[in-house]
């Protein structure tokens, strides 16, 4: 008895400590656009079509994005006379159905938002409390391939009973949805969350700047903030994720107005490190809309990059060193080489280098090389590399495996 106690035990050590979310879906970190970040609740039918549109003629549902997730903004104020959600009739007039329809139409997959408590956070229609069956068979009917539920007026309520409900309901519709939760890291959900949901936000809001909220960040609330502080608080986390369950560090900001390009190009590297979802948030209309710049379209689309996203080994990277002149970040992959990340965080050029030593080497291994940004090999590399990092920028290359 006490050896397959044992047994168990070291099971479930290894495996994170509980079973992960049966549902077969994003073994890979998700990858799409989300209205939020530059739209709030200023969105519509039109723009999402047009969204979507814009998706397949930038090339980057070629590159890998597929869902189309509408954030809050969508429901109308009351349920129906059947106590079912409902859209928002001006600015969704011909129903949620139609618009998944017409995703579904583009090759793409459609999300939706919700929330867990009583009332949405900021659009005042009603949350999922008390409806997780109704609501959940809603979205399935519909054809919505994912279901973000967020942690707003759930005053008195449990997260992990909460969250278990509705992904109960989910499954119990027999449509796959991924299930990605929004309680801001509140309750440590890297901790419970792996059998109940696809990814767990770990953080508050990030904010479409820098390194904005410094000031704040200590203070009950301190969100939402730029996303340099919310990657500082990411590596004690990279144990947790893993094929079907992902940390979430919240939305890609790249390309929207508070980042430059430079900053842009950091934020996409580092979340490709961190395994994190690659949802993008910028407008991708192109025509007479406020069109995409070519610079920002080729960061999304840089598909050196998003292999390392999507790498099937699912290990999420982490910060190796920090320190001297910027700080070096490694993830390990499939195929026994590594991603690396030169980051430099300060206001002028600097000197980084990573130690072969620093990502797991040895000092004598004769690593290959290869630059993400510049798609160019640097050749087989002893001991370790060094480069110049711009400001607020990165340097970012594939070292491995090691030739024998
Ligand atoms: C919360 C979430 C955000 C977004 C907004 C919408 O702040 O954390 O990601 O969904 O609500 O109101």
């Amino acid at each position: 008895m006490m050896r397959i106690v044992t047994v168990l035990a070291m099971l479930l050590a290894c495996c994170g400590g509980a079973p992960a979310l049966d549902n077969g879906l994003a073994r890979t970190p998700p990858m799409g656009w989300n209205s939020w970040n530059a739209f709030g609740l200023k969105m519509n039918e039109a723009m999402i079509r047009s969204t979507a549109d814009a998706m397949v003629s930038s090339g980057l549902k070629a590159a890998g994005y597929e869902y189309i997730i509408v954030d809050a903004g969508w429901k109308a104020k009351s349920r129906d006379a059947a106590g079912r959600l409902r859209a928002d009739a001006e600015k969704f007039p011909s129903g949620m159905k139609a618009l998944a329809d017409y995703v579904h139409s583009k090759g793409l997959k459609f999300g939706i938002y919700t929330d867990a408590g009583s009332e949405d956070c900021v659009s005042g229609a009603p949350g999922s409390r008390g409806f997780e069956e109704l609501d959940a068979a809603s979205f399935a009917e519909w054809g919505v391939d994912y279901v973000k539920e967020d942690w707003c007026n759930t005053t008195g309520m449990n997260a992990r009973e909460a969250y278990t409900k509705m992904s109960q309901a989910i499954l119990k519709t027999g449509r796959p949805m991924v299930f990605s939760i929004c309680e801001w890291g509140d309750n440590r959900p890297w901790e419970w969350a792996a059998p109940v949901a696809n990814l767990w936000r770990t953080t508050g809001d990030s904010k479409d700047c820098w390194d904005c909220g410094r000031e704040t960040m200590n203070k009950p609330g301190g969100y939402p903030r730029g996303w340099v502080l919310i990657l500082d608080a990411q590596p004690p986390l990279a144990a947790y994720a893993g094929p079907g369950d992902w940390n979430d560090p919240d939305l890609l900001q790249v390309g929207n107005s508070g980042l430059t390009t430079e900053e842009s190009r950091a934020q996409f590297s580092l979340w490709a490190i961190l395994a994190a979802p690659l949802i993008a948030t910028n407008d991708l209309r192109s025509g007479d809309l406020q069109a995409m710049t070519p610079e920002i379209r080729e960061i999304l689309a840089n598909r050196e990059l998003i292999a390392v996203d999507q790498d099937s080994r699912g290990t999420e990277g982490t910060r190796v060193r920090v320190g001297g002149s910027g700080e070096v970040w490694m993830r390990p992959l499939a195929d026994g080489s590594r991603a690396v990340v030169l980051f430099n965080p300060s206001q002028s050029l600097q000197t980084i280098r990573v130690r072969w030593t620093d990502i797991g080497g040895k000092q004598t291994d004769s690593l290959p090389l290869r630059d993400l940004w510049k798609h160019q090999d640097l050749g087989i590399v002893k001991q370790g590399y060094t480069a110049k990092v711009p400001a607020h920028g990165v340097v970012m290359i594939k070292a491995g495996p090691p030739i024998k």
